[in-house]
């Protein structure tokens, strides 16, 4: 098939769900992605971080060609090694005595996570935050904040109510005799990297203990090392009772991993829940050599000093454009707020070969692979360097726009 003859069918033969940009890639290796006509693209978002190892990394591929030459899936009716072998590495890098149900995705691990806090505290109300993102399925849908995501697919699931983000005061104000838990991200992801005070995970862990509610610390975009600890929470020293983990855990073959405390864990009966694929050999066999990876390379400290080095290079193209306007940062997880429509400078990156992508009209995220290299990294600064202030805006294309009018 031709370039158009994709896209024509693609718009023919997919649900629409979609706005993709207009590139068919075909193959990567390392930072790297490549398109059907052979274009090199240095990839800034790796599928949104579900490729923390990047493209084709050897010790993916060869996790993932033995386990497919042994088995890729029995099914739950049977016990298999890599899915207990994950779930031990899983628990012992937690840093609590706990256990992990297996699924496909990050929805499904929050779905997960929905039912156990339900289960366990004989409760209802899930308390959540504005902006938060936990997924599209009805239930993480209603975790979910946004109303565009929402409202179209109403009545949701009973029981949800949304507080301020980075409020501790909020949540002491919001819980209620019938509240179970406090699903939270550490840092919010889609709503464009929103970090929040240093020091509210801790209060959010004491309000919950106080008040006897389950704290669900969603790590499904910050896990996997990205921020600099392999989960986001560990920057606070403090323990959640339930994680909820996906994306990058098997560098893109597709996992989800709740992951509760024991106690929290066992009020799972067999016939609560289940997943025919959660857990198969192929995936758990994956993400076992991916997390061997990130720890015994520690990749999370690699994560916060490339991006610190990012961070620094960033903030000195800051100083000579007044198209930036904030950045925000943690790790290789990064946001570019622009005064300038943000997908117009997705475009635009890419024709140079930089594949980022945007948040909202005036939010550029970045969420490289944590294997990016510092080479790597001066690359991605000369390309947006150029699209922002140098050759590629010589005759000032992209014009400074008021916040106003964008919004
Ligand atoms: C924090 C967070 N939770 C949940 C999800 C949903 O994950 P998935 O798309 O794998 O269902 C996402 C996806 O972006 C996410 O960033």
């Amino acid at each position: 098939m031709t370039d158009p003859e994709i896209i024509l069918q693609e718009s023919q033969y997919i649900m629409p769900t979609y706005r993709r940009s207009v590139v068919i890639f075909e193959k990567g290796r390392g930072a790297y992605l490549y398109d059907i006509k052979g274009k090199k693209y240095l990839d800034c978002i790796s599928g949104i971080a579900t490729c923390p190892l990047g493209h084709a990394h050897p010790v993916v591929t060869s996790a993932l060609t033995k386990q497919a030459k042994k088995l890729i899936n029995v099914t739950n009716l049977f016990y298999t090694q890599p899915q207990v072998e994950l779930a031990k590495k899983l628990v012992s890098i937690a840093g609590f005595d706990g256990k992990v149900f297996f699924s496909n995705s990050g929805t499904e691990a929050i779905e997960a996570a929905i039912k156990l806090t339900r289960k366990y505290a004989q409760k209802k109300e899930i308390i959540a935050v504005e902006n938060a993102f936990h997924g599209r399925t009805l239930g993480a849908l209603s975790a979910t904040h946004k109303a565009r995501f929402r409202e179209p697919f109403e009545p949701l699931v009973p029981g949800f109510k949304h507080i301020a983000y980075d409020s501790p005061s909020a949540l002491v104000k919001a819980i209620t005799d019938d509240t179970a838990a406090f699903f939270m991200e550490p840092i919010l992801g889609e709503a464009g990297v929103i970090l929040p005070s240093r020091g509210y995970l801790k209060e959010i862990r004491e309000i919950c203990s106080q008040r006897g509610i389950l704290m669900v610390v969603d790590e499904i975009q910050t896990g996997m090392g990205r921020t600099g600890t392999f989960f986001a929470y560990q920057h606070e020293g403090i323990m959640p009772d339930i994680i909820t983990l996906a994306k990058g855990l098997a560098n893109g073959i597709p996992i989800g991993a709740t992951i509760a405390r024991a106690e929290i864990a066992n009020a799972f009966e067999p016939g609560d829940h289940g997943s025919t694929f959660g857990g198969n050999s192929l995936a758990t066999a994956v993400a076992n050599a991916v997390v061997d990876f990130i720890i015994e390379k520690n990749l999370a400290e690699y994560a916060a000093t490339a991006g610190a080095m990012l961070e620094e290079k960033l903030h000195s193209l800051k100083k000579n454009t007044p198209l930036i306007k904030e950045i925000r940062a943690k790790g290789l997880m990064i946001a570019i707020e622009v005064n300038a429509l943000a997908k117009e400078l997705v475009a635009q990156c890419l024709s140079k070969g930089l594949v980022i992508n945007n948040t909202s009209d005036n939010t550029l995220r970045l969420l490289p692979p944590l294997i990016i290299g510092k080479r790597d990294i001066k690359k991605c600064i000369t390309i947006l360097s150029n699209i922002l202030i140098g050759s590629d805006n010589k005759r000032g294309r992209i014009k400074p726009q008021p916040q106003e009018a964008i919004l």
